[in-house]
């Protein structure tokens, strides 16, 4: 059985508020987001169809899907309104330095 590790995914600068950056560490396509300096990441790929989150439009800690505006709060994933039902899946993350870690 494979233990959730942590990955270094960007630097602290790379990320601006509101501008959702997507990496991928191994399988997980994930999005990082900067909320008011504060860093968070989820699943990048929307759990109502094929989306990517980055490609839509954040605002405070809330992400808007760009196919069909489906909304979800980027700090624990709940799904805020229709059409998406499912939670985005949350990782956990942690700074080191100018460094942002995700635990995958
Ligand atoms: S694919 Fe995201 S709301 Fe439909």
């Amino acid at each position: 059985m494979s233990e959730d590790n942590w990955h270094r995914v960007a630097a602290k600068g790379e990320v601006a508020p509101e501008e959702p950056i997507r990496v991928q560490v191994g399988e997980e396509d994930i999005a990082i987001y900067n909320v008011d300096g504060e860093f968070h990441a989820t699943s990048n790929i929307c759990t109502h169809a094929y989306a990517s989150m980055v490609d839509g439009f954040q605002e405070g800690d809330e992400i808007e899907c760009p196919l069909h505006e489906g909304r979800f709060n980027i700090k624990t994933g709940e799904a805020l309104c229709a059409p998406v039902t499912d939670a985005l899946k949350v990782f956990e993350v942690k700074l080191e330095g100018d460094d942002i870690l995700v635990k995958v």
